[in-house]
């Protein structure tokens, strides 16, 4: 996403501006168009790769992954939030807490929560976390853990503290475990780790986690990187909040950018995205300052981040930092060597034999001997905003002679191909309204195949005032996507598909949004604390994702008095007829056709289509996204309060003889499955 938006740069818009007028009629049958579709049936064509349809997890923005995706339900674990603070911390009982920055824990984390009881306490007394923004207990084992010091002079009865959950007034429990520090040494950290089993869910999740100490104690004690984690997807240690990353997995997403973005740039280029400052052990993680919210403890670092793509099936397309940080800052030419050693240790670190190579040895010491499947390298972020722009092309260059030279099986992606020379592929990004999409549907046609592979790495409609189209950031700013919004990013996946054999891929962004820390929306999945919305947009890729072809077949549409035979390139098909925009595939696995229509007129269409020289006849089913009839499908969007607003419908196909037939509703996005 653009961090700096000063100024809206709008390189894209085609000369030709389209006036369409869009209305919205209440009638319950409203067909206007019936159109025959011909499909033909082969098993040779365009291919489809299966990275069409993906994600990116743009780290820190939106509290995305500390306080989300990253299962931690610590907050301020190792007291970095807010430049060095307690945030999030308090006392109950007696006592005090301060931070001490003598003996840390490690380098990377200097500052201790010190807990100072001067006398003996006359009451149970400790210290509590109120979690990012709550914590949601759930009838489930938790697993604990933290660094623990004893200074001289401690008395703790019975040598044994509770660790545990309770609701906001302390009062009731739902789960606790008794820890014997008594073994613990005085004056050195010593590591607890540990279950807390909770019984039943706690109804709010206003809830605090806290370390309690007996009646009667006295002392100093510190802590240090106290963590806590519900369990994770896939069982992962230090792993992914479930319902999340489930919500991802259920996108069957081709591709996974991250980790930015801009988090990737950083604020300055020393708090940039440094790789081996994310790995090993949490205790060694330093963190940096957050790009877009908070701290960014990296404890959701570069293995998690790919084992996350292995886990939801995504090939990741991996974003090194080259050289440029948001405070516009660029790494002068003759000092790049030590930005581009980083870069190449990271990539030997993923994908190098563990046998023969020093950063491979290092993943394999790490817990991971196989490398990791890294096909796709993007070299920074957003080249051509602000004054990245002016160094792109040495900082490209330099770093893309060097990278493919060593890494002849990647392929690299440069963030603009403005001022460099043909790079093997290149990430366009656009933030826009529905008409720019939908009068865009033959952008990458027109993009000469001689020239670079396409990522659209990052896209969404943001306002869905169509009149919005030079200033879609100015008034109409969307907060959740809508019908409309996810109607007019359809027809430009379409625009994908149909010219796959350019574009790698396409996702929406941002994928996340916490609700309780948003710096940018609409998002394509919106959370809390305890619950998870999937938007309009996330719906329609849903059907996108889990119905992808691995071959175009040749399609044509054609009504009374438009007859779209012509052929413009490839055998795909016009792809268009009116309002009415389409692609036939087919899954050769399982000989499924695959159908995407999307309807953007004001009226129903009545498609008759034909499967041509098939005698097929089987029942498929049709996946139908729409706002209803009559409905301005603007209106219609999943939100915190009515999540459910809008759901994909199934309907049934029946196909006889080759022919079959489905009414595509106004403003609606219909993917029809059928075997073949
Ligand atoms: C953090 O605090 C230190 C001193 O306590 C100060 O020098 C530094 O500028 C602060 N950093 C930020 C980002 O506020
Ligand atoms: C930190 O700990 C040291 C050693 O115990 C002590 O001398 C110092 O006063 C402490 N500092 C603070 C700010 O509590
Ligand atoms: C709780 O989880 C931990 C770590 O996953 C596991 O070792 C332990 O056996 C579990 N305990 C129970 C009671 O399920
Ligand atoms: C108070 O703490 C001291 C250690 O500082 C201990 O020796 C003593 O027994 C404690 N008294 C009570 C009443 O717990
Ligand atoms: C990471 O690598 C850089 C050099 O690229 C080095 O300065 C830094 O100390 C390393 N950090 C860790 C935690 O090893
Ligand atoms: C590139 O891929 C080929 C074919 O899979 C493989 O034989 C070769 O070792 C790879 N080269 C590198 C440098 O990874
Ligand atoms: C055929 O489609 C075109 C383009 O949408 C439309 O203008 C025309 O009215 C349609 N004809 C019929 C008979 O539906
Ligand atoms: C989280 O979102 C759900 C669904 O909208 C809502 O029911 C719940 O009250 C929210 N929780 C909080 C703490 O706001
Ligand atoms: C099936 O369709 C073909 C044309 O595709 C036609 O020639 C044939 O007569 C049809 N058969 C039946 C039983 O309708």
């Amino acid at each position: 996403m653009m961090k700096q938006i000063a100024v809206l740069f709008i390189v894209f818009i085609l000369s030709v501006f389209i006036t369409v007028s869009f209305g919205f009629r209440t009638a319950n049958k409203n067909i206007g168009n019936v159109v025959s579709l011909n499909i033909e049936n082969a098993n040779t064509g365009q291919k489809i790769p299966a990275t069409m349809h993906g994600v990116i997890l743009e780290t820190n923005v939106n509290r995305d992954d500390d306080g989300g995706l990253y299962a931690e339900l610590i907050y301020n674990r190792a007291f970095q939030e807010n430049n060095r603070s307690l945030d999030g911390w308090s006392t109950f009982g007696q006592g005090s807490i301060n931070l001490n920055i003598s003996q840390p824990l490690t380098s990377a984390l200097p500052a201790q929560l010190r807990y100072s009881l001067i006398t003996n306490s006359t009451s149970v007394s400790g210290i509590r976390n109120s979690g990012y923004y709550g914590i949601n207990l759930q009838a489930q084992n938790y697993t604990a853990s933290f660094f623990y010091r004893s200074l001289p002079g401690v008395y703790v009865p019975g040598g044994k503290l509770n660790v545990g959950f309770s609701d906001s007034t302390g009062q009731i429990i739902y789960g606790i475990s008794t820890l014997d520090i008594s073994k613990a040494p005085i004056n050195i950290w010593f590591y607890y780790s540990f279950d807390i089993i909770v019984f039943s869910a706690a109804p709010s999740t206003k809830n605090f986690f806290f370390i309690e100490f007996p009646l009667g104690s006295k002392g100093e004690f510190e802590f240090n990187l106290i963590s806590c984690f519900p369990p994770t997807y896939k069982n992962r240690p230090n792993g992914a909040r479930f319902d999340l990353a489930q919500t991802f997995a259920d996108l069957k997403p081709g591709f996974i950018r991250l980790p930015g973005g801009n988090d990737l740039e950083g604020p300055s280029i020393p708090e940039r995205f440094i790789w081996n400052n994310t790995v090993g052990h949490l205790e060694n993680r330093p963190g940096r300052r957050g790009t877009w919210a908070g701290y960014n403890t990296e404890g959701f670092g570069l293995i998690e981040l790919i084992t996350f793509a292995e886990d939801i099936g995504a090939v990741p397309i991996l974003a090194v930092y080259a050289g440029y940080s948001l405070d516009g800052k660029a790494v002068p030419q003759d000092q790049l060597q030590p930005y581009i050693d980083e870069v190449v240790k990271e990539l030997d670190f993923l994908t190098a034999s563990a046998n023969d190579n020093r950063m491979g040895a290092l993943r394999k010491q790490l817990g991971r001997s196989e490398p990791f499947d890294i096909r796709y390298v993007e070299i920074g972020n957003e080249d051509w905003l602000g004054a990245a722009i002016n160094t792109y092309d040495y900082r490209w260059t330099t770093f893309y002679n060097v990278l493919s030279k060593r890494y002849p099986n990647i392929t690299f992606i440069a963030t603009t191909a403005k001022t460099i020379n043909s790079p093997p592929a290149v990430d366009d990004h656009f933030y826009q309204v529905p008409l720019f999409f939908i009068e865009n549907f033959r952008r990458y046609e027109n993009v000469p195949r001689s020239g670079p592979r396409v990522l659209i790495g990052e896209f969404a409609v943001i306002n869905d005032d169509d009149s919005q189209i030079t200033n879609p950031f100015g008034p109409g700013r969307l907060v959740y996507p809508s019908i409309k919004s996810a109607i007019a990013e359809s027809v430009y996946r379409i625009g994908f598909e149909r010219n796959s054999d350019i574009i790698i891929g396409g996702c929406y962004a941002p994928i996340l949004q916490n609700i309780d820390n948003t710096q940018w929306t609409p998002s394509f999945i919106v959370f809390n604390t305890s619950s998870v919305i999937k938007s309009t947009s996330y719906l329609a890729q849903k059907m996108f994702g889990e119905n992808l072809g691995n071959l175009i077949l040749y399609s044509a549409a054609t009504n009374n008095t438009i007859t779209h035979q012509s052929v413009e390139k490839g055998q795909e098909g016009d792809g268009k007829l009116g309002n009415l925009y389409f692609i036939a595939t087919k899954r050769t696995n399982d000989n499924t056709l695959i159908v995407k229509l999307v309807n953007v007129d004001p009226t129903d269409i009545l498609i008759n289509a034909q499967i041509q020289g098939s005698t097929t006849s089987s029942t498929g089913v049709a996946y139908i996204l729409t706002a209803g009839s009559g409905v301005d499908p603007s209106t219609v969007q999943n939100t915190m309060l009515n999540p459910n607003a809008a759901s994909i419908t199934e309907q049934s196909v029946s196909a006889r003889n080759g022919t079959w037939s489905i009414t595509v509703p106004s403003w609606s996005v219909v993917v029809v499955t059928l075997t073949l």
